[in-house]
């Protein structure tokens, strides 16, 4: 019998150990490689990263563009910002544009829809993600009806107790998880995800993460470890670890073969070369930032965030030969998830 096919019988208390297991972490990590090879190859998917706004009507205790950090630097960019991202974007390759931001209620439903159909209408080949959180059913039908086919919400914790413990009481796992199935339902290609070490996390926890997803069946996958930020209620509690997260990737990759999982730049940003052995562990994409340099800096989720001093064109060529040296090759087809 195949790891993979031991591993998806696990119990959760074999899980939670698995996690736990320092000494796992390499050989895990083959066996994860392996899938991915049988899957998609040595083929890296790209996606061009477009952070739009860090206005958040939120206040989630980890994120330092939370409404409460008074010393975040706002910005929100205009439609030509937007679209002069994708142009550059364009020119380098890239076939998949995230727009991301915070919950910022500047960007109605009725703009949001204006600048993915624009998007779209530029560059029909192109595939659009979003990622601008919670929102009605109504909302998330518009903005696909508008061309957008791929959403990213991440569920953060699966457990409502923990959930709680990272977010204040204006929110709720319950409408978290009624997103992630109505965006489903519509058609969306989904993402969800989660951060590796967030305060108060537990090997169970992780196990919720992982038995709510296997019920989800996302397309997209992403993980990162939790980075402290000093502005934020949790500026005392430490960073997650590289081999927990690593180990998480891998495991992933066993039980959901098919997926797209970003190495993250996350796992960049705890280790020089965290994005590489994010790869080797079973990734399959990265999301090279295409935001204006002049905004990098203040799209700052967690402190000392990686590739923002550079032009788009050097994180293009950068991530290319960090892929190359881990052993795969960055491939610019839209890279749609190989299905099931
Ligand atoms: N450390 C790591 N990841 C974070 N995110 C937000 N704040 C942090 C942090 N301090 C992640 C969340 C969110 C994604 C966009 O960034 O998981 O969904
Ligand atoms: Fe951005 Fe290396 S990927 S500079």
């Amino acid at each position: 019998m195949s790891f993979q096919t031991q591993i998806l019988r696990y119990t959760d208390q074999e899980l939670a150990s698995l996690i736990e297991d320092e000494t796992a972490t390499e050989a895990l990590g083959k066996e994860a490689d392996k899938v991915r090879r049988a899957n998609y190859g040595n083929e890296v998917y790209v996606r061009g990263l477009i952070e739009f706004s860090n206005y958040c009507k939120n206040d989630c205790y980890y994120c330092g563009i939370r409404k409460g950090n008074r010393k975040a630097d706002r910005y929100r960019l205009s439609f030509d910002d937007i679209l002069s991202c994708c142009e550059e974007g364009f020119a380098l390759g890239f076939r998949t544009f995230v727009l991301q931001g915070g919950e910022d209620p500047w960007y109605t439903d009725e703009k949001v829809c204006q600048i993915v159909s624009a998007i779209k209408e530029r560059f029909p080949e192109c595939a659009v993600t979003l990622s601008i959180g919670e929102k009605s059913k109504e909302s998330y039908q518009a903005y696909f009806n508008a061309g957008a086919e791929r959403y990213l919400l991440r569920h953060e914790t699966a457990e409502p107790e923990h959930y709680q413990k990272l977010h204040p009481d204006s929110m709720s796992l319950e409408n978290r998880k009624r997103c992630l199935f109505d965006l489903k339902e519509i058609g969306y290609q989904v993402g969800s995800g989660f951060m590796v070490g967030s305060p108060y996390q537990t090997a169970e926890n992780l196990v919720s993460d992982l038995r709510f997803l296997q019920e989800l069946q996302p397309d997209m996958i992403g993980i990162g470890p939790y980075i402290t930020h000093q502005d934020t209620p949790f500026a005392n509690f430490p960073s997650g670890s590289l081999t927990k997260t690593l180990r998480m990737v891998s495991i992933l990759r066993l039980l959901f073969p098919y997926a797209l999982i970003p190495s993250t730049t996350a796992l960049g940003t705890i280790h020089p070369e965290g994005r590489e052995l994010g790869l080797k562990a079973g990734g399959n994409v990265v999301m090279p930032n295409l935001s204006p340099v002049s905004v990098r800096k203040k799209y700052e989720l967690y402190e000392n965030k990686i590739c923002t001093g550079e032009e788009a064109a050097q994180c293009r060529g950068c991530l290319e030969a960090r892929v190359k040296k881990a052993g795969y090759q960055i491939v610019t087809a839209r890279g749609d998830v190989k299905k099931h």
